[in-house]
């Protein structure tokens, strides 16, 4: 038994120092078994349910590939249209059935607190894959491991958090989870789209520098870590608020001459105009990288909340 075992995944703020060393490593070691194609049965027998009530390519593919890889078996409601929550079931319910069927749950809602809603309805571990504008902590857990992997640290680097820092979810968790390092933050947004509160608040009491701007340009020298986003059209109320603020930053490869050379570029993806196709080939545009780093660290929290520790080499 680990502490993590029949554990739920909702919150980035969750996880001591301690546990996420414990998944990072584990995450290493699926990832250096994985590289030499070593055939893996750590989850056989055992079956994952993705409930996606959003869309998603690459969180419920990797949750599914990581599964697999562990020889499980997967359940997928990849469409909400196609399931009884269409003819009016309650989350409640629907999680009630599943996990009948399942022995892991990962859930992808637009609510806010709907993971929180599912844990609270089932025995089983539920794994929160994003709530609507609230978390995304196995993103977060994910771009911590390529924050390490590519810059071989965390501790020490200045991170920048760029584009809709309000409604944007992975950017909530991820600034949770390296505000328990120590790390200088800038927060990059337009005025109207600026981190919440709570987020800052919490950054603040863990002692964490943080600067806010409105200016990409100007950050773009200071940071180790450049961390983008998209503007979240799905949160916003009116579509003339969003066409405003859309295409508020665009990171082009001129831009990054003014950089340090060894600049991380990271995005949780889907990309729609804010990172320019030149970026592409930076040696630092590590998002696609990133969005690979998926497969062991959801390899890594299925099994520790399934209950199997794999043995993992003291992490740095
Ligand atoms: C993100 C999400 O769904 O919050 N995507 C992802 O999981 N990789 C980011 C986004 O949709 O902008």
């Amino acid at each position: 038994m680990t502490r993590l075992s029949q554990k739920d995944v909702l919150r980035a703020d969750q996880f001591s120092r301690e546990e996420l060393e414990l998944i990072l490593a584990t995450a290493t070691a699926y990832e250096q078994a994985l590289a030499v194609g070593e055939p893996l049965h750590d989850l056989r027998g055992r079956i994952l349910s993705t409930l996606f009530f959003e869309p998603s390519t690459r969180t419920r593919l990797s949750f599914e590939a990581a599964m697999l890889r562990l020889g499980g078996g997967v359940l997928s409601v990849a469409e909400a249209k196609s399931s009884s929550a269409a003819k009016g079931e309650s989350l409640e319910d629907t999680i009630r059935t599943v996990e009948g069927y399942a022995d892991v749950i990962v859930l992808r809602h637009p609510e806010v607190g709907a993971a929180a809603r599912a844990a609270a309805a089932t025995e089983k571990p539920v794994l929160n894959a994003g709530d609507g504008a609230g978390e995304h902590p196995t993103q977060a857990l994910l771009d911590l491991f390529t924050i390490r992997k590519e810059r071989t640290r965390i501790e020490g680097l200045t991170v920048a958090l760029e584009g809709d820092l309000r409604h944007g979810r992975t950017v909530h968790s991820l600034a949770r989870l390296l505000a328990l390092y120590d790390v200088r933050l800038i927060l990059v947004s337009p005025e109207e789209l600026r981190m919440p509160p709570d987020v800052l608040e919490r950054i603040a009491a863990s002692g964490v520098e943080v600067v806010e701007s409105t200016d990409l340009r100007s950050a773009i020298p200071q940071a180790d870590v450049l961390y983008m986003t998209r503007i979240q059209r799905e949160r916003f109320a009116t579509p003339s608020e969003y066409e405003r603020l859309k295409d508020s930053y665009v990171l082009t490869r001129e831009m990054l001459a003014a950089g340090d050379s060894s600049l991380l570029v990271l995005h949780p993806l889907p990309r729609v105009n804010e990172i320019a196709a030149d970026v592409d080939d930076f040696q630092g545009a590590a998002y696609f990288r990133q969005a690979a780093n998926g497969v062991p660290v959801r390899m890594a929290l299925l099994a520790l909340v399934c209950g199997i520790p794999r043995a993992t080499t003291a992490s740095p």
